[in-house]
């Protein structure tokens, strides 16, 4: 079954859509995303927070499918990422605007079928020359299950297992381009991992508006920078607006790595809203009623790898069994072909 996705095009009024890039100027510091969000859990034991998507990164090459070493597939992945707004805590002026948008509300409706959409978070994505983003499905969640407690790529195990159908909060997600540019086009798969790519070239003032947990995607490259042109993105390093349309990198020390036009970056927003089928399957949620727990999401996943003979025995519930997880229940997509058709 293809996936529903609607396109937004224009996405706002001028006036909106101008605003919304002053706002990203006004913000200032973007921080790499690597840093935002780290769980300490058992299950968890020297894996990565994504280890399923930098996995299956390493392994392809991603979407170029290069052949580089580890260091610089890691700086080709690590681009910038702040939250605007989070629940009712609007972090910036002038975000209400978007978070509470009409149309991607109108969209949420229509992707799940489902009446009552709560909209969840707005955040940043900026990505410098050089880099793309790792094919992946968006971190779901469920009644008590969410990023904060539970680790993300075992959030995504539990969605393509499809164990825990009952429990999730299907999730419409909008991505918002504010930039022309013929590099950086979203890779999505809306038939399925067995099925072709897709592509949709970033044009300013667009959107899409799709559910980003259940369907695979990533962003190709922005222009041709080799591996030995990247800058040295690491721990630490910010991605600043100096002034006048331009950006600077910074190393953790402060020492300058790279100056950028605005019109070299690529910018989006996107937007998460909570898709309820009613008020009353609202309140369960906002009032835990009939919440998972780690234990509980860990006996039920064990037990179906049991059913297929894939555990026996006492089972240690460590890193070890968390990449059997991602090995038997996240399958990528092997197409990544980028002469199928384009949206928008
Ligand atoms: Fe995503």
């Amino acid at each position: 079954m293809t996936a529903p996705v609607v396109v937004l095009d224009p996405c706002f009024d001028a006036p909106a859509a101008a605003a919304l890039v002053d706002l990203c100027e006004r913000f200032g510091r973007y921080r790499m995303y690597a840093e935002h969000e780290r769980l300490d859990t058992e299950i968890g034991q020297g894996l990565s927070p994504r280890h399923d998507a930098l996995m299956n990164f390493l392994r392809t090459g991603g979407l170029a499918r290069a052949q580089e070493g580890p260091e610089a597939l890691g700086v080709r992945t690590s681009y910038f990422r702040e939250e605007y707004a989070y629940g009712r805590d609007e972090r910036i002026d002038g975000i209400g605007t978007f978070l509470y948008h009409e149309p991607f509300v109108e969209a949420a409706r229509s992707i799940h079928g489902r009446a009552v959409i709560e909209p969840a978070i707005a955040y940043a994505n900026l990505m410098v020359p050089g880099q793309e983003l790792a094919v992946h499905t968006d971190v779901p969640e469920y009644r008590g299950a969410n990023r904060k407690l539970v680790p993300q790529w075992l959030l995504v195990v539990m969605h393509h297992s499809g164990l825990f159908d009952e429990y999730r909060m299907p999730i419409a997600t909008a991505i918002a381009w504010f930039h022309d540019c013929d590099g950086g086009e979203l890779a999505y798969w809306p038939d399925g991992a067995a099925g072709g790519a897709r592509r949709h070239r970033v044009s300013y003032n667009t959107a899409l508006v799709l559910d980003t947990d259940t369907v695979f995607h990533g962003v190709d490259r922005i222009a041709d920078v080799g591996a030995d042109d990247l800058p040295r993105i690491r721990p630490g390093t910010t991605l600043d607006y100096s002034d006048d349309r331009a950006w600077t990198l910074h190393a953790a020390d402060g020492t300058e790595l790279a100056r950028y036009r605005w019109d070299d970056l690529r910018f989006s927003v996107s937007w998460k809203a909570y898709c309820f089928r009613d008020a009353h399957e609202r309140d369960t949620w906002r009032e835990h009623r009939d919440d998972l727990t780690l234990d509980a999401i860990l006996d039920r996943l064990i037990d179906d790898l049991r059913s297929h003979d894939r555990v026996s025995g006492d089972v240690a519930r460590d890193g070890a069994l968390g990449q059997l997880l991602i090995d038997e229940y996240v399958t990528f997509p092997i197409s990544t072909a980028s002469s199928e058709s384009s949206t928008g």
